[in-house]
C-alpha cells in the first residue's frame, strides 16, 4: 500500500473501543453469574480471539451489533474443557489473562497461538500460577501452554517485570484461591482488571504499588461501556501534532492515567493537546482530545514511565525523529518481547524512511530534525503497531511510504486506513 505525504489532519473522529478493556470484559463476563452486555466493544482480530476462546470453553456470546455483544456467563467455575487446544491467535492478552482463569477450573486446557505468540515468554505467568498450586507446562517457556486447574492458594507476588498481563493473570487466579492474593508492582501498569473485577463484586483492594483480591463467591455485572482505545487514538495524535496546520478532535477516548503516558511525554516536548468533556464511563475516565500541530523538542523517556506508554513507544520514536535534538528511551527491554522485537522493528522501519535511530539493549536513541523524513519502504513484519507507524511515517514524509504488510493493522484496528483517510488533507 502506498501512503502519500499529507499536509494536515483535520476533523472529528472516534476510535474503536479499548482493546485491553474489551478482552477483560469478555473474560469477566464469561465467569459471571449473570448476562453481561458490552457496549463499545472493540472489534479486532485480537478481541475475536478472546470471543472464540470463551466460546470454545462453552460460553454463549450474542453479537447484537458490531460493537454490542452479550456474554452469558457460566459462573466462576462453569467453563468446560474443549476438545482441542484454544487458539489465541496473535493475542498475548488473551492467552495470559485466560491462563489465570483456567487455573481455577476443573480440567486440562491447552493454549496456543500464531507464530508470533508462540515466540513470546510464558514463564512469567507459569511461575506464579505454579506457586499458587496450578499445574502449568510450557514449551521451553513459550506456548503451547497447558494449564491444569486445582486447589489454589493465595500468594504475595512481586512482579519481576512491569506487566499488566501478568498482574491480571495472577489476580484472575486469585479469585479461586484460598486466602488473599497480592500483586506488588515495581511501577504502575494499566489497572483495567482491578477496576473491572471490583465493579463485578470481587473483593479487590488497592493501594499504591499493590493490589489484592480475595476469593470471590460470584461475579455479577450487567453492563460495561468500553471507552475509545487510547492506543488506537495515538497514531492520530502523533500525526496531527507533527503535520503543520492540523486540528483534530478525537471523541470519547479512555484517559486512564495508566495509559496516557504519551500525552505527558508529548506535552513536555511542546505538543498542543487539550482535553475536554472529562467524564467517567464503565468505571474509567474518558474525554475528548483536541490536537493542534506544534514544533517539538527532544526528551528522554525514563524507565518508570515506560508502562504508561509501552505500546506507543514506536510512535514516540517517530515524534522524536521530527523533534529538535536527541531523544532517548530507557528501561524498555520489554519491547523486545512484544508481537515483534520492537527495538529491532522500530529501528528497521524508521531507518528505512531516513530517520537516524540507534537501538540500545533497553530502548533507543533518536537524532531528531524538524523536517520531513524522506520516506521509503516499511515492512510491518506482521506487527500491527509497526504497520500504523509506517502509515504515519508516510503522511509525514516528503516522498511517501510503500507499506508492506499493511493488513496487520486488523490485529487491533481493522478500520484504521479508512479513518485516517477521512481526516487526511493532501
Ligand atoms: C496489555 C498489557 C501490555 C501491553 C499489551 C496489552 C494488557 O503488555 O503491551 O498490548 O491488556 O494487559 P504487558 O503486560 O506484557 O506489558
Amino acid at each position: 500500500m502506498k501512503i502519500q505525504p499529507a499536509t494536515a489532519l483535520r476533523g472529528h473522529i472516534s476510535v474503536p473501543g479499548d482493546k485491553s478493556i474489551s478482552h477483560r470484559a469478555v473474560l469477566v463476563g464469561a465467569i459471571s453469574d449473570s448476562e453481561m452486555r458490552i457496549e463499545g466493544f472493540g472489534r479486532s482480530a485480537d478481541t475475536e480471539s478472546t470471543l472464540a476462546a470463551v466460546r470454545a470453553l462453552g460460553v454463549t456470546v450474542h453479537e447484537d451489533d458490531v460493537d454490542t455483544i452479550r456474554i452469558e456467563g457460566t459462573g466462576l467455575r462453569g467453563l468446560r474443557q474443549p476438545g482441542g487446544p484454544i487458539d489465541c491467535g496473535n493475542s498475548g492478552t488473551t492467552l495470559r489473562l485466560l491462563a489465570g482463569i483456567l487455573a481455577g477450573q476443573a480440567g486440562r486446557f491447552e493454549l496456543t497461538g500464531d507464530e508470533s505468540l508462540r515466540r513470546r515468554p510464558m514463564d512469567r505467568v507459569a511461575e506464579p500460577l505454579t506457586q499458587m498450586g496450578a499445574k502449568v507446562e510450557t514449551t521451553d517457556g513459550k506456548p503451547p501452554l497447558v494449564v491444569e486447574g486445582g486447589e489454589l492458594q493465595g500468594i504475595l507476588y512481586e512482579l519481576p517485570v512491569a506487566s499488566a498481563q501478568v498482574k491480571s493473570c495472577v489476580l484472575h487466579a486469585g479469585l479461586y484461591a484460598q486466602g488473599r492474593t497480592t500483586v506488588v508492582e515495581p511501577v504502575p501498569t494499566r489497572d483495567h482488571t482491578e477496576r473491572l473485577l471490583a465493579a463485578a463484586g470481587a473483593p479487590v483492594t488497592t493501594r499504591p504499588g499493590r493490589v489484592a483480591v480475595g476469593p470471590a463467591e460470584r461475579l455479577e455485572l450487567s453492563g460495561v461501556s468500553v471507552p475509545g482505545d487510547f492506543s488506537a487514538a495515538a497514531p492520530f495524535i502523533v500525526a496531527a501534532t507533527l503535520l503543520p496546520g492540523s486540528e483534530l478532535t478525537i471523541h470519547d477516548i479512555g484517559l486512564n492515567p495508566t495509559r496516557t503516558g504519551l500525552l505527558d511525554v508529548l506535552e513536555r516536548m511542546g505538543a498542543r493537546i487539550t482535553i475536554f468533556h472529562r467524564q467517567r464511563a464503565g468505571g474509567e475516565p474518558v474525554g475528548d482530545v483536541e490536537v493542534h500541530s506544534a514544533e517539538l523538542t527532544a526528551t528522554t523517556v525514563r524507565p518508570e514511565e515506560i508502562p504508561r506508554l509501552v505500546d506507543e513507544l514506536p510512535l514516540f520514536a517517530l515524534a522524536a525523529a521530527c523533534a529538535r535534538g536527541e531523544s532517548r528511551v530507557e528501561g524498555a527491554r520489554e519491547l523486545r518481547v512484544k508481537e515483534t522485537d520492537r527495538i529491532e522493528t522500530v529501528t528497521t522501519a524508521l531507518r528505512s524512511v531516513g530517520v537516524r535511530i540507534t537501538p540500545r539493549n533497553d530502548g533507543f536513541r533518536v537524532r531528531g530534525v524538524p523536517t520531513r523524513p524522506r520516506g521509503g519502504t516499511v515492512d510491518s513484519q506482521a506487527d500491527h503497531r509497526i504497520a500504523m507507524l509506517g502509515a504515519v511515517a508516510g503522511l509525514l514524509s516528503s516522498k511517501g511510504v510503500d507499506l508492506e504488510g499493511a493488513e496487520a493493522v486488523a490485529v487491533s484496528f481493522p478500520g484504521f486506513f479508512e479513518l485516517l483517510d477521512s481526516v487526511t488533507q493532501r
